[in-house]
């Protein structure tokens, strides 16, 4: 026996060497982990267990059978962070530069049946040259099996793609069908096309970065939820992120314990808004007073700045936030914005996780670029997205919610819980000046001092409308309410909202105006 065991752990030991030391001082050289230190990392200590570490490929073209290596380029396994069942897939770059085979692929599918089946969430770690070469076709369709279990599994499990290396071709697909993309600076890319191809077809001159680094698509593209400045921040980012979420569709999140504190009023929320509306402030601001202390998980964050959308905890409980930024563009819902939002609200929901709406609306952007690129379609995603939303939501409209925006951010009229409005509230069709311009006009262009006229109707026009009593008259507020007190209005409130049933009515999906 004793020599079984040995040759048992020979392969272990060889298993675990990947590619071979040379190649992992290669890894090293580049101011990357190896796919095994990544798993240490994220994982609870001690708590991985490995699944297929002696697969082997089985491609016997251009002398593949003389390179073989235990593990084939993949590292699959489960095991716990923070306590919570989790399963992994991690790249291992010094085998074939982590390249996709037919048995690559097998055991990152075994992987993530596994997790369907036992409702626990899906972590890859791809640092991956794409399709194994030597496969041709095999690996292609590797490809496609994991894209087809990653769409069977979306909104059933978590799904989290890290990208800790090059990840390009249609290796891309599998990343963005999942929940939460996360990329790491300078280290990783991610593109259909790589620069040379663009430079042939396009006559551009870009590098890998400038085309598909983290920063590219934090900022430019949104494809990417973080732009992470080392391996280690990444890693830690994902098990944050894991902490706002249930294990899968049918549980809820974990919920924190949290004492609740005699008074939970927040003065500090009272002096935040400039006494000027048409002056910015920043909503994070806001977020800050209400949320617990340093529970604001943001995504997405340089993207579509004009629109924050991230998960928090109140009292304990995890909730998603969905707040314009009047700070960014004044809060404008544009196309990035619509997109971002609603991807955002419609994890939320998936997932059971309340939803909380800030609202300081100005409306949707007006121009060529956005009517032409499709802000119609576009802003309908949002709007589609918080109407078939069955969790908890709540709304606080701070200051501006102006016409389809108002309807769009979560108000009552499409199944919003409870809705709020500071008295600072303007809830109107449009901003008084441009009411006032309108419905007065030719009162305006008669009168002898046209301006001062207009004032006198921006004035009776702000007297009337811009404020939140008209709605609360009507029930489309159900309180107007102290900014102090946001908090301890909404502690209550998701504690009233925690058995909440509802449904859509019963049909195969929806069609979201993709
Ligand atoms: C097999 C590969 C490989 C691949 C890299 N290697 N990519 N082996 N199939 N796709 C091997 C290299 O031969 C090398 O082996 C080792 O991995 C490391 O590669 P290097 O080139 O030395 O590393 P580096 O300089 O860091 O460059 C990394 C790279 C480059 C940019 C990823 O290797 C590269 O361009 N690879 C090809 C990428 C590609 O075109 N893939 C197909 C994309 S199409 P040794 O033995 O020297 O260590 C695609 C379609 C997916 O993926 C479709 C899904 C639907």
């Amino acid at each position: 026996m004793q020599d079984k065991i040995k040759h048992l752990q020979d392969k272990i030991e060889a298993s675990k060497l990947g590619g071979g030391q040379a190649r992992i001082d290669r890894q090293h050289q580049k101011g990357k982990l190896t796919a095994r230190e990544r798993i240490e990392l994220l994982m609870d200590e001690g708590s991985f267990e490995e699944i297929g570490m002696l697969v082997t490929h089985r491609c016997n073209d251009f002398e593949m059978q003389e390179q073989v290596y235990l593990g084939d380029g993949v590292i699959t396994g489960y095991g716990t962070i923070n306590g919570r069942l989790v399963y992994v897939f991690s790249q291992d770059f010094t085998v074939f530069g982590g390249s996709l085979s037919e048995t690559h692929a097998e055991k990152i599918c075994k992987i993530m049946d596994l997790a369907a089946k036992n409702g626990a969430p899906v972590i890859g770690l791809n640092d991956s040259g794409g399709a194994r070469i030597q496969e041709g076709v095999k690996s292609l369709g590797g490809y496609a099996d994991i894209f087809y279990r990653n769409v069977k599994s979306s909104g059933l499990i978590p799904q989290i793609s890290a990208i800790m290396g090059p990840c390009a071709g249609g290796a891309v697909y599998s990343p963005a069908i999942t929940d939460f993309i996360l990329m790491v600076e300078n280290t990783s890319y991610m593109y259909v096309t790589g620069p040379n191809v663009v430079k042939t077809v396009t006559h551009e001159n870009v590098t890998h970065d400038e085309l598909g680094g983290a920063q590219a698509h934090a900022a430019k593209s949104g494809v990417t939820h973080f732009a992470c400045t080392n391996e280690l921040e990444c890693l830690n980012n994902i098990k944050q992120l894991l902490s706002y979420m249930p294990q899968n569709c049918e549980e809820d999140a974990p919920r924190y314990p949290y004492q609740l504190q005699a008074d939970e009023s927040r003065p500090k929320l009272n002096e935040i808004l400039p006494s000027n509306s048409t002056q910015p402030y920043n909503m994070r601001d806001v977020i800050a007073g209400i949320v617990d202390e340093d529970s604001f998980l943001e995504v997405h964050k340089e993207y579509a700045e004009n629109i924050v959308v991230g998960f928090a905890r109140i009292a304990g409980q995890s909730i998603g936030i969905v707040a314009n930024q009047p700070a960014y563009l004044a809060g404008v819902l544009n196309i990035d914005a619509s997109k971002k939002g609603a991807r955002f609200v419609r994890f939320c929901d998936a997932f059971n996780i309340p939803l909380l709406v800030l609202v300081d609306v100005p409306g949707f952007l007006p121009g060529t670029d956005q009517e032409w690129n499709a802000i119609i379609t576009n802003g309908a995603k949002l709007l589609y997205a918080f109407s078939e939303a069955t969790v908890p939501r709540i709304t606080v409209i701070t200051r501006k919610a102006y016409g389809g925006a108002y309807d769009v951010m979560n108000s009552k009229h499409i199944g919003s819980d409870l809705n709020y409005a500071w008295p600072s509230a303007e809830i109107a069709v449009m901003g008084p000046k441009g009411a006032a311009e309108i419905i007065f006009k030719r009162e305006i262009a008669a009168a002898d001092n046209p301006e001062a006229k207009l004032q006198e109707k921006v004035d009776e026009y702000t007297e009337k409308f811009a404020n939140p009593f008209r709605a609360a008259r009507r029930g489309f507020i159900d309180e107007v309410i102290i900014p102090a007190d946001t908090r301890k209005k909404l502690i209550k409130g998701f504690q009233m909202l925690q058995n909440k049933v509802d449904q859509m009515p019963r049909k195969k999906h929806g069609n979201i105006p993709l």
